[in-house]
């Protein structure tokens, strides 16, 4: 093995943070080896297989490009520590469930005892890179963990959040719109940056590398997600007001979109947004506020999740009202369980809302999804009711008097529709939560036709 690299990067935590960032830092560095380590061996032995533990377009090719080459992907946390210059900490920070600040504050058990481990370990200078989202000061209580035994060792804490989407991680990573580096604006602090403004130098142009204190850094991360989140709920508002009066939230969108100061992206209307992070993130941003006291900017965010959680109750609720108040033994195909299309991630998924909602009315249930089956199955363990999980499209919505897209998987679009009616109890409907078929041809073939934000189109 060539061990004449530059310098040894070590990442703990391969997620889907952690895992497809490192792959594309040792495809485009291959001067660096780049070690993931991880405490759940199962995932280390997919990571080093054909079968990924995520699915994202692009990402099996980069992983196999460097693979056994400068990255590697093992279990031996300590082994990692101890070799390496650089730390990224890309372990879960989920919202905690217990004492104080439940159902709100971020769970930092498992980056502290990271930050605990590190220092065990340590035999030399490193630099720790938190790529974890945390509150804002994190790092501070970081570099406290990491003084704290009077080693003597040299631990540099930098802040440098991830703003790639999933299922197009690979693009975003590739090339993305910014990178931002938080740090102390200390001597040494500077020259740690600068030292990770180097890996990213060697594909990100330099202009799009920006810097800043280690605090703007944190909150920047909580900010942007709290931002992209409201988009949604802002415009989901409006697709409850559109569907009352004659308005298309897909005309307002696009009307709105279109003046350069509000720009065209994240203005679809949905069933909701889910993902890992929006709600964890907003939550987490809440409840500082209120930690300092400030009512009514906390009051403001927690509204962004009250309308999603208003928006997914409310597609329901349609559903019931539409299909004559009653859903028991009604068979209803839910095309979609991921949070988004191109991933099999099911985290916060609307889906797994609306799935519950229509177990509790004794509805039966068929869920087709392309790459989330597998989750969808863990997501309902234990849930009550019938369920059955069919793959392919047609044979799931065979026999069913209702149809609910709820990912924007592009071949729900393309579907024939026709021949779906055609197998379909009558009267058959539809509940697009994504706004994706053509609903004006679903309803020339017969469909009751349910949109998001638009008049539904009906045959009674
Ligand atoms: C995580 C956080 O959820 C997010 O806030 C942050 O921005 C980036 O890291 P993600 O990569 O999506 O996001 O999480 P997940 O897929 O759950 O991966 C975390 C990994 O860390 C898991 O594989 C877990 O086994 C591992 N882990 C956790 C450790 O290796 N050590 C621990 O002590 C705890
Ligand atoms: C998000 C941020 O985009 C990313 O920068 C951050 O690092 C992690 O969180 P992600 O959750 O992977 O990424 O997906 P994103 O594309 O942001 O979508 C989040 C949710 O919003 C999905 O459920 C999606 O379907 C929904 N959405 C998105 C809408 O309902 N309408 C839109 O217009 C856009």
């Amino acid at each position: 093995m060539n061990e004449s690299f530059k310098r040894k990067i070590l990442c703990i935590g391969a997620g889907y943070v952690g895992g497809p960032t490192m792959a594309m830092i040792a495809h485009k560095c291959p001067q660096y080896k780049v070690t993931v380590v991880d405490i759940n061996p199962d995932r280390i032995n997919e990571w080093n297989s054909e079968n990924l533990p995520i699915y994202e377009p692009g990402l099996y090719e980069i992983v196999k490009s460097s693979r056994g080459k400068n990255l590697f992907f093992h279990t031996d946390v300590k082994k990692g520590i101890q070799e390496s210059d650089i730390i990224f900490v890309s372990v879960n920070t989920p919202t905690k469930t217990f004492g104080v600040g439940a159902g709100m504050a971020a769970d930092l058990q498992y980056w502290e005892k990271t930050a605990r481990q590190i220092l065990e370990c340590s035999q030399s200078p490193k630099i720790i890179v938190e790529k974890s989202t945390l509150p804002v000061k994190t790092a501070l209580a970081m570099e406290r963990i990491l003084s704290s035994a009077n080693s003597g060792i040299h631990f540099e804490v930098l802040s440098n959040p991830e703003f790639l989407a999933e299922g197009t991680a690979i693009k975003d990573l590739e090339n993305p719109d910014r990178v931002l580096i938080g740090s102390s604006q200390t001597e040494s602090g500077l020259k740690a940056r600068d030292e990770l403004v180097e890996i990213y130098q060697n594909w990100v142009p330099r202009k799009q590398i920006i810097t800043s204190n280690i605090w703007s850094s944190e909150l920047s991360k909580l900010v942007a997600n709290a931002f992209l989140a409201q988009r949604i709920s802002s415009i989901n508002s409006i697709s409850d007001l559109c569907e009352k009066t004659d308005a298309d939230i897909s005309e307002v969108a696009h009307a709105i979109g279109m003046d350069s100061r509000i720009g065209d992206r994240f203005l679809k209307a949905s069933v909701g947004f889910g993902g890992s992070c929006f709600k964890k993130d907003i939550l987490n941003l809440v409840y500082l506020c209120r930690n300092y006291g400030l009512t009514e900017v906390a009051d403001y965010w927690e509204s962004v999740v009250r309308i999603n959680e208003y928006q997914k109750e409310r597609f329901i609720l349609n559903m019931l009202k539409a299909m004559f108040n009653t859903l028991a033994d009604k068979k209803i195909c839910l095309l979609g369980f991921a949070f988004k299309a191109d991933t099999g991630d099911t985290r916060e998924t609307p889906a797994l809302y609306i799935a519950n909602k229509l177990l509790e009315e004794n509805a039966k249930l068929i869920i087709s999804d392309p790459k989330a089956l597998k989750n969808a199955k863990k997501d309902l363990k234990g849930a009550q009711g019938d369920i059955s999980y069919v793959e392919d499209p047609y044979v799931a919505a065979k026999g069913c008097h209702a149809l609910a897209i709820l990912t924007e998987w592009a071949l729900y679009a393309e579907l024939d529709y026709q021949k779906i009616y055609n197998s379909m109890e009558k009267p058959a409907f539809l509940f697009d939560g994504r706004n994706i078929v053509s609903h004006q041809e679903l309803h020339k073939i017969g469909f009751n036709v349910y949109p998001i934000g638009k008049p539904a189109l009906k045959h009674f």
